[in-house]
C-alpha cells in the first residue's frame, strides 16, 4: 500500500515519563530498582482479586528477597477508582509509614494508587476536591518513589499520565491528569498475567485496542503516536486471540502487554474519542467494565467514522492485513471494523447492552446520551457526535 498522506496539527508535545523494563520474571529486580529510586520501605498496592490468585505474592517473594522492608500489604482496592477507596489507601500510607509504593493490578488498581500517591506526596486528605478538576498542573510536584506491574493488558494506566476515577454520587467517570502521577517504573513481566481469565484477557484487550485505534484517529493524534498505536493494533490483533485461548502462553502475554502499553503511550499524549466517551457513561450509570464497554461499542464507531478519517483508517486496516491496495478508503474503517467483530469472536466477546438489562428505550436512555456528550473525551472524536448520533450508536449497541 502507498503510504498516504496523513495531517497532524503542526505543533505539538511529546510527554512520556516512565521508564519501561520487560522480560518474564522482571519482578526479581523490583528490589533494586526501587532501591535506586531511594525506596526503603514499601507498601504493596492491589486488590483482593490478585492477592487470591497468589499474583500479589509473586511480587512479594521477591520483594522480601530484597533490602527492601514490606511495611504492609493494602488489598482494599475495587472495580474503578473511587474516592473514598483512595482516600483510604492514602490513610493506610502513612500508617504503615511507607516511603514507596509498588503496585500489582490492572486499570483501577494503577489508577487507584496514582491518586493514593499524589495524596501522600502532596500532603491532601481528601481527593474529592482534586478529582473535580480535571488537572492537576498548577501545583504538582515530584512524587515518592513508585513501580507499577501491571496485571491486564488493556489500560495502559502504567505509562499515562491521568487516571479515571469514578464518583459513585454522580454516576460519573472523571478524567484526573497530573504530570507526575504515573509510575517511575512501569515492569513488564508477563509472567503475572498467566491466571488472568479469559474473559477478561479478552475485554482488557479490547480497552488497548480501542486505545490504539482511538489513539490514531483522534482529532489530537500525532506522529508519534500513530507510530506507538499502529504497532499496537499488528501485536493486538494477532496476540489476543492466543493470549484468550491459551492462557499460559508467555510469548502472547508479553506481546499484549508491550501493546498495552505502546497503545497507552498513545493514546495518552493524543486522548482517545468516542468510544470511550460512550462507554465511560455506560461504567458510571450501569457498571459496565470498562474493556466490555469499548469492546462494545468500538466497531459501531469505526462504521461512523470511517469517512471522516480515511487515511488513518487505510493505515489502521493495513495493520490488520487487508489489502488497501484496491479498497475505497472512505471505506476502510468499516472493512476494519469487520475485523474487529472477527477478532471478538475468536475472543468469545458477544455481549452486546442487552446483556446488562440496559434498556433500548430511547427515553431511559436519555441519562447515558447527556453524560456520554458531557465526556472529556468526546470532543477528540474524527466525526462530530450530536446526540442524536450518541443515542442511535447506544441502540445499534443493543
Ligand atoms: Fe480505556
Amino acid at each position: 500500500m502507498k503510504f498516504p498522506d496523513i495531517e497532524f496539527d503542526p505543533f505539538f508535545a511529546w510527554v512520556n515519563r516512565p521508564k519501561i523494563m520487560y522480560s518474564p520474571g522482571l519482578r526479581s529486580e523490583v528490589g533494586y530498582e526501587l532501591g535506586e529510586l531511594g525506596g526503603k520501605k514499601v507498601a504493596v498496592f492491589t486488590d483482593k482479586g490478585i492477592v487470591d490468585a497468589g499474583v500479589a505474592q509473586m511480587v512479594i517473594d521477591e520483594i522480601e528477597k530484597s533490602d527492601l522492608e514490606l511495611v504492609g500489604v493494602f488489598d482494599g482496592i475495587v472495580q474503578d477508582a473511587r474516592i473514598e477507596t483512595i482516600n483510604e489507601g492514602a490513610k493506610y500510607y502513612k500508617k504503615v509509614g511507607a516511603d514507596s509504593m509498588v503496585v500489582v493490578g490492572g486499570g483501577s488498581v494503577m489508577d487507584t494508587s496514582k491518586a493514593i500517591n499524589i495524596m501522600v506526596g502532596e500532603g491532601h486528605e481528601d481527593f474529592k476536591p482534586l478529582a473535580e478538576q480535571a488537572a492537576l498542573y498548577d501545583t504538582a510536584k515530584r512524587l515518592p518513589p513508585h513501580i507499577a506491574f501491571p496485571t491486564t493488558a488493556g489500560t495502559g494506566s502504567e505509562v499515562t499520565s491521568a487516571m479515571v476515577v469514578l464518583d459513585v454520587e454522580e454516576h460519573l467517570k472523571l478524567s484526573v491528569a497530573h504530570p507526575y502521577c504515573n509510575c517511575d517504573i512501569a515492569m513488564l513481566d508477563p509472567e503475572l498475567m498467566v491466571k488472568l481469565p479469559p474473559k477478561i484477557t479478552a475485554f482488557t484487550g479490547m480497552d488497548a485496542l480501542t486505545h490504539a485505534i482511538e489513539g490514531m484517529t483522534a482529532t489530537s493524534h500525532e506522529p508519534i503516536a500513530d507510530a506507538l498505536c499502529i504497532h499496537a493494533i499488528r501485536l493486538i490483533v494477532k496476540y489476543l486471540p492466543i493470549a484468550v485461548n491459551k492462557p499460559e502462553d508467555v510469548e502472547a502475554r508479553g506481546y499484549m502487554l508491550i501493546a498495552s502499553t505502546l497503545a497507552g503511550m498513545g493514546f495518552g499524549n493524543s486522548m482517545t474519542g468516542g468510544v470511550h466517551a460512550t462507554a465511560h457513561a455506560l461504567g458510571g450509570v450501569y457498571g459496565v467494565a470498562h474493556g466490555m464497554a469499548n469492546g462494545i461499542m468500538l466497531p459501531l464507531l469505526m462504521d461512523f467514522n470511517t469517512k471522516e478519517a480515511p487515511e488513518k483508517f487505510m493505515l489502521i486496516a493495513d495493520a490488520m492485513d487487508i489489502d488497501c491496495n484496491k479498497i475505497d478508503p472512505k471505506e476502510a474503517g468499516t472493512l476494519a471494523a469487520g475485523v474487529v467483530r472477527k477478532l471478538k469472536k475468536k475472543c468469545g466477546l458477544t455481549e452486546t447492552l442487552k446483556d446488562f438489562d440496559i434498556p433500548d428505550d430511547a427515553e431511559k436512555l436519555q441519562q447515558l446520551v447527556e453524560i456520554a456528550s458531557g465526556d472529556s473525551q468526546v470532543g477528540y472524536n474524527p466525526r462530530y457526535l450530536e446526540e442524536e448520533d450518541i443515542l442511535k450508536l447506544y441502540l445499534e449497541a443493543m
